[in-house]
């Protein structure tokens, strides 16, 4: 069975708690894994910068500021694992060993932070070199990698496909401070490099574009892969 680590930013799925689109994940997640094993990696979003802005008037450092980013994330597992049901694994996997155990059950493994000095994204990287899985995929609330930020820059393009060196190439110069927000956190894109499991961004501020590039093989999005291999429909 093919294996899926899907990294749902908080920034999609909890952008505040009051905005949070779990409900509309739930069903697309089935989907899913109907046909894969999935492994769910959810972010902290609003909630977790909101926390992370009081830590800081506290002068609480980056690394204290990281843990409570950590909590939030798993906070956020915790409603996407119960709103799945059944469907999901009965508790938040807080190791990678522990979301192999649980994967053995079949069922959607979901999962959040781990250590402090990362992202999300570095966990579902992690996480897919751990479970060998076939694919990484970022739902995030941009349609791809592009050269600049496209929030801010009119002439930003729009990768299809780049190498995970090229893609160290953009993001090596930003900073990893608690709460920051680059398309992907470097320790991620290192993982990407080493063990060769392809990574494809999309925009996942529409569900159905998860399941479509899955089950289907349509989707806007950037590949990083070394190789020129064929992803999806799986
Ligand atoms: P994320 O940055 O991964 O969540 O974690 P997000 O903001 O929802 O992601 P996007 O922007 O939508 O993709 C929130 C914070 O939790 C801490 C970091 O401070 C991070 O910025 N964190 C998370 C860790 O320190 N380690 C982890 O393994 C995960």
């Amino acid at each position: 069975m093919t294996k899926i680590v899907l990294s749902l930013g908080g920034s999609i799925l909890v952008p505040s708690l009051e905005s949070h689109t779990i409900s509309r994940y739930v069903e697309v997640l089935k989907k899913m894994a109907s046909r894969s094993q999935v492994f769910v990696v959810v972010g902290g979003g609003g909630e977790a910068r909101r926390y992370i802005g009081v830590t800081r008037t506290l002068g609480i450092n980056e690394a204290a500021s990281d843990e409570i980013g950590i909590m939030i994330t798993r906070i956020n597992a915790s409603l996407l694992m119960y709103a799945l049901g059944d469907a999901a694994y009965p508790a938040v996997a807080t190791s990678y060993q522990e979301a192999r155990v649980f994967a053995e059950s079949g069922k959607i493994v979901v999962m959040g932070g781990v250590t402090p000095g990362q992202t999300t994204d570095a966990v579902s990287a992690v996480l897919a070199e751990t479970v060998s899985a076939d694919v990484v995929i970022n739902g995030t609330s941009v349609d791809g990698i592009y050269s600049a930020d496209p929030k801010k820059d009119a002439h930003a393009r729009r990768y299809d496909r780049m190498t995970p060196q090229e893609l160290l190439g953009i993001i090596s110069a930003a900073r990893l401070d608690a709460g920051s927000n680059t398309v992907i956190d470097i320790v991620a894109a290192k993982i990407i490099e080493r063990c060769g499991i392809p990574l494809v961004v999309i925009d996942g501020r529409r569900p159905e574009n998860l399941s479509e590039a899955v089950c289907e093989g349509t989707f806007t999005g950037t590949v990083v892969s070394d190789t020129a291999c064929s992803l999806f429909p799986f």
